[in-house]
Order: C-alpha cells, then structure tokens, then sequence
C-alpha cells in the first residue's frame, strides 16, 4: 500500500472515541475530521504495516491495509541517548541545522559535505566532548543535538564541547527541541563538562530558543559564506 486514499479512510467507534479523547475534540464526525487532516498533511510516513500522518503537532496512526485511523495523539517525541546504530541518520539532521532565511531556496545536500561542515559529524563517536540525543517518535527520528570538541564555528577552548541541534521541519514549535537540550545538558553535566557553545547566524530565530534555555551571547564573527553569526555559550554549572 504506497498511498493513502482519502475516500478510504475510515475508523471505529472506539477509534473514534480515542482520537476525540486524546486531541481534546468534539467533532460529530471524526472520519471527516481525520481526512481534513491527511489531505492538508505535513508528512505522510510508512512504516511497517502504519502509516503515520503529521499535521500542526498532531499524528495519525492509519492501518495502511484496511485506511483504519487507529489512533491520533499530540506530537510528543521520546528524548534518549545517542547511539552507535544512530549515527546513520547525522548528515540529515547536520542538513536540517543549516539555517535558511525566510522565502530562502533549500541548499542543497552535498553543501554537508564541505570541511567546514561534515567536521560536527565526521567519525562521530570517535572523541572526548562526543554526546549526543535523540528524539523518537513512532520509532522514527525526528531531531538529534550532539556536541563535539572540534575547531568549528563555535569553538570556544578545548574543555567546552559546541553544540548542533535539528529537528525535522514538520516537529519545530512543539517543545520537543527544548526537551532535547535539557537532556543533553544532563548527559554533559553528567561527563563532567561545565559550558557548552554554539555558533547561529544573527537572524536565526533560534538565537531566542537558545537565550531562553540559559546561553548567552559571548561574541561576534562572520562565517566562511559571509553571515554574521553569534558565539553562544551556556554555562551548565548555573
Ligand atoms: C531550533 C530548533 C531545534 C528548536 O526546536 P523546536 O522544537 O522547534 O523548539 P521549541 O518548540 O522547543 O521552542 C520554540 C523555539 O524554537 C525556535 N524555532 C521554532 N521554529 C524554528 C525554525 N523553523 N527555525 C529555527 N528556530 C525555530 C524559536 O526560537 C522558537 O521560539 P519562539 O516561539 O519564541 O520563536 C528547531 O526549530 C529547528 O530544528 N530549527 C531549524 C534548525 C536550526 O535552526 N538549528 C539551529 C542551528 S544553530
């Protein structure tokens, strides 16, 4: 089953009673509320034998054989440590941290694979200051923040891992990039380390997410391609 088909769609009436429970709504019609959904999708993902829709912080659980709407639930990642089997999935989340302005065109891919840039995730795993956290949803992957001692953007000295943090375009504005922050600062407390840094270009909105969790804005320089960035750094000690 490679699509989904909309005049399919259907659920039960426990199904339905589920789905108005665990959104909080009180529609009469939940089948037509559920396609609604699927046709204005964000993301639409199979796996295994479900088909997961995401639209505005809520995913769809549809059985893809039977277009069974199984179960709706707020957008909620599960935040764990970072693995050797999650390393796979670094050059997207790298990708996903460019920052891109406004109305901007999307760089393309092989722009990871410049120096400057493959350097937050070449050999991951393999040095001190290495740390990282992932966010799962339904299984899948949808943001990652991980730390590195490297001479990057945002070195700061050799004691003081630099941060780089993404989540899927679908997953941001729901609190899971905040919850990923706060657990990598426990597992960097946790190895001892006393500051993290980062580099963000200047007209990031980020620049606020990071104030707000406690960075401050400690310098100024312009990067390779010519932004003006910030050198942020979050003391883990406060
Ligand atoms: C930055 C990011 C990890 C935050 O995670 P999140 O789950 O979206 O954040 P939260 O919901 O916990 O907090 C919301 C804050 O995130 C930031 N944010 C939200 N959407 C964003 C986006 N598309 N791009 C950049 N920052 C964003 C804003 O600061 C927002 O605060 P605001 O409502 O005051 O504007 C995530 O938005 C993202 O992946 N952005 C694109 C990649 C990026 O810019 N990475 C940083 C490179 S230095």
């Amino acid at each position: 089953m490679d699509e989904l088909i909309i005049d399919k769609i259907r659920t039960t009436p426990l199904g339905a009673e589920r789905i108005k429970r665990n959104l909080g709504i009180t529609t009469d019609d939940v089948v037509v509320w559920c396609k609604n959904v699927i046709q204005g999708a964000d993301l639409a993902m199979l796996l295994g034998k479900n088909w997961y829709v995401y639209k505005g912080g809520i995913v769809l659980t549809v059985n893809a054989s039977s277009h069974t709407v199984i179960t709706a639930r707020k957008l909620s990642a599960k935040i764990r440590t970072m693995t050797d089997i999650d390393c796979p999935c670094l050059p997207e989340f790298l990708y996903q941290a460019v920052y891109i302005p406004e109305g901007a065109e999307r760089p393309p891919r092989h722009l990871i694979n410049e120096p400057e840039i493959f350097i937050y995730i070449k050999d991951f795993g393999s040095q001190d200051g290495d740390l990282g956290v992932v966010a799962e949803q339904n299984g899948q992957i949808v943001g990652a923040a991980w730390t590195r001692i490297i001479p990057a953007y945002g070195h700061l000295d050799p004691d003081t891992p630099e941060l780089a943090v993404s989540l899927l375009p679908e997953c941001r504005g729901y609190g899971i990039g905040t919850k990923l922050m706060k657990s990598l600062f426990t597992l960097l407390r946790r190895n001892g380390y006393k500051k993290t840094s980062l580099s963000v270009q200047k007209d990031n909105p980020a620049v606020r997410f990071y104030l707000r969790l406690g960075y401050k804005i400690t310098g100024e320089r312009i990067d390779h391609a010519g932004h003006g960035d910030y050198l942020m750094v979050k003391d883990l000690e406060e």
